[in-house]
């Protein structure tokens, strides 16, 4: 088969690495891809919002498959772009991937199928988000509709912070159309949990669980981030929980898109509160998580491929799905100044040392070729997954390995994983 992956971060490293494992792949390609991505596959110098490029390229490529990364795309419909021309193709439509890229819809959606989240009101105006911020219970948390790099969640501790937000959101316009609609919901605490599933329309089926660290800072502190790390599995999400959400999270969300007429087939990832009142939805995704794809691949023992084509025939409930009874841990490395502003270009040294029969990982999410080597190229630009028996194992060898990689401007946090020594 040949296969197009469409997408360019961390993520998409992953999934091209584990992509490249299946028997029945014999070329990959990826759009536009990374210098880490060459490894396996060919880079093609296509942006992932230029569909009917990358349509006209898996025509003339005869790909068998193409399976997109991003959430861009797949909220702006290049499925539906490459299933028109008769594209085999993996991911949500517009219809279904709208779980993602709207967080109003997926907030109605949850409450008219009776699906456990935080209770919320939905604003069209600054004045009306105001005027409900007045009465509101503090802290809050206030979310711009539309997609926002996973930035246009602001957790607000005072009804000063709230109204500052809603100007941010709605009235600057920081997060730009996204922020043409808000979401302001009820603040929850407890343990967060990603749990990433494979969807065929009808069926769900749960990959092994991970937590990620979204604040740029140890301790959870600092601003928002697209990932700073992650570990698998999380120790908290037990099997009980994983029959709970099966039964009142998963499923319902699956059948609840299918009663909708946006039948879903592709990769759900669900963000999960476990709080004290059980577990809540915090978010959808419609695609794979970034960083959570670097510890959930590589710990994955079935064909990828395998799964993706399953999702698109409707024959997910035939799959054997299995996982390593062992963990893993990632760690970004990223330039310091991220998420704000940061330089680039600095060579990066060590990469050779990792090892992938000795469960070690470099999945590069912002980095670029140049004659002298692989340069920095972005505010995460790597991430360094080890795999180890239990996840104090993972979590030594991760940092064990992020010591082998020099570059200037290094930064990383020092506390990923450190949840678990709680268990
Ligand atoms: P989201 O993009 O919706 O996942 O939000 C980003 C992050 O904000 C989440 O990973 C949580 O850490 C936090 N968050 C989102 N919604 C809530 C909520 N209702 N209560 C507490 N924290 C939240
Ligand atoms: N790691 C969170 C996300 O991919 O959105």
């Amino acid at each position: 088969m040949k296969v197009l992956i469409v997408g360019s971060g961390g993520r998409e490293h992953a999934i091209a690495w584990k992509a490249a494992r299946s028997p029945k792949v014999e070329k990959l390609y990826c759009a536009p891809g990374n210098a880490g991505i060459a490894e396996y596959a060919e880079c093609v110098d296509i942006k992932a919002m230029e569909f009917e490029r990358l349509a006209a390229f898996a025509k003339e490529q005869e790909i068998d498959l193409t399976v997109i990364g991003m959430d861009d795309p797949l909220v702006g419909g290049i499925v539906d772009v490459f299933e028109a021309q008769g594209l085999r193709v993996f991911g949500p439509r517009a219809n279904a991937a709208i779980l993602e890229g709207s967080k109003a819809f997926s907030k109605d959606l949850m409450k008219k199928y009776h699906i456990p989240t935080a209770a919320y009101e939905t604003f069209d105006t600054a004045k009306d988000a105001l005027a409900y911020l007045e009465t509101a219970k503090f802290p809050i948390v206030l979310k711009a509709d539309g997609l926002a790099l996973g930035k246009g969640v602001l957790i607000c501790n005072t009804l000063e912070e709230a109204k500052a937000g809603v100007r941010e959101i709605m009235t600057d316009r920081k997060f730009g159309e996204a922020g043409a609609r808000m979401v302001v919901e009820e603040f929850l605490t407890g343990r967060e949990v990603s749990v990433l599933t494979f969807v065929d329309g009808k069926t769900v089926r749960t990959m092994t669980s991970a937590q990620d660290h979204k604040r740029a800072g140890d301790g959870d502190t600092g601003l928002n981030t697209g990932g700073m790390g992650t570990f698998s599995p999380s120790p908290f999400y037990t099997k009980e929980i994983d029959a709970y959400c099966m039964e009142h999270i998963f499923q319902p969300t699956v059948d609840a898109m299918r009663a909708e007429g946006r039948e879903f087939k592709g990769i759900i990832f669900f963000g999960l509160m476990l709080t004290a009142d059980g577990p809540k939805v915090l978010e959808y995704n419609a695609r794979f998580g970034d960083p959570e794809t670097q510890v959930v691949l590589p710990r994955m023992k079935t064909d990828l491929i395998d799964a993706f084509e399953a999702c698109i025939d409707g024959t997910l409930d035939q799959l054997e799905l299995e996982f390593e009874e062992n963990a893993a841990v990632c760690v970004v490395l990223a330039s310091d100044g991220y998420p704000v502003s940061y330089q680039k270009g600095f060579l990066i040294g060590g990469l050779q040392k990792f090892s992938e029969k000795d469960g070690y990982y470099v999945f590069h999410a912002g980095t670029a070729r140049k004659p002298e080597g692989i340069v920095t190229n972005g505010g995460r630009v790597l991430g360094v997954t080890a795999k180890g028996e239990n996840l104090k194992a993972a979590r030594a060898n991760a940092y064990k390995a992020v010591d082998w990689i020099t570059f200037e401007n290094k930064y990383y946090r020092h506390d990923i994983g450190k949840a678990i020594d709680e268990v």
